[in-house]
């Protein structure tokens, strides 16, 4: 297993899915290698409940890193799971067209490129 996978899955340990008990892990790995680690956050007052995938790229905004090569997202369901809407808006803001790979337990994978899960997204440039 890859050192972004199980970064990924030990990040998910950490999960607080109180209310619906559906745990997500994730990591981002940054341009220089260094890999961040985030899970799924809920709060009591629902919506305010923030993923793992922007857990994990806020972490990374926060300690100072701008590049990122790779983000994966991990859960222990028979079919794998894709990043919500806002996270892939979240994430194509600040990482681009970086590599998505997605894991269960069962060893099952998959890779996309952000682009292919959000196409003609919206950015910055639009706003210009
Ligand atoms: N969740 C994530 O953390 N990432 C995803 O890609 C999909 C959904 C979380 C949010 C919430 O805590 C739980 O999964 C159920 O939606």
């Amino acid at each position: 297993m890859s050192e972004l996978l199980r970064a990924a899955w030990e990040s998910r340990d950490h999960a607080r899915a109180d209310y619906s008990n559906f745990r997500v892990g994730a990591a981002i790995e940054a341009a220089d290698g260094t890999v961040f680690g985030g899970c799924n956050v809920e709060s009591s007052s629902y919506g305010l409940t923030m993923c793992a995938e922007r857990v994990a790229v806020f972490k990374a905004i926060s300690e100072g890193a701008r590049e990122f090569r790779r983000v994966a997202v991990v859960t222990d369901t028979p079919s794998l799971t894709p990043p919500c809407g806002a996270c892939r808006q979240v994430l194509w803001d600040f990482c681009g067209d970086i590599e998505v790979i997605l894991a269960n337990r069962t060893g099952e994978t998959r890779t996309y490129r952000l682009t292919d899960l959000i196409p003609d997204a919206f950015d910055a440039d639009r706003l210009r």
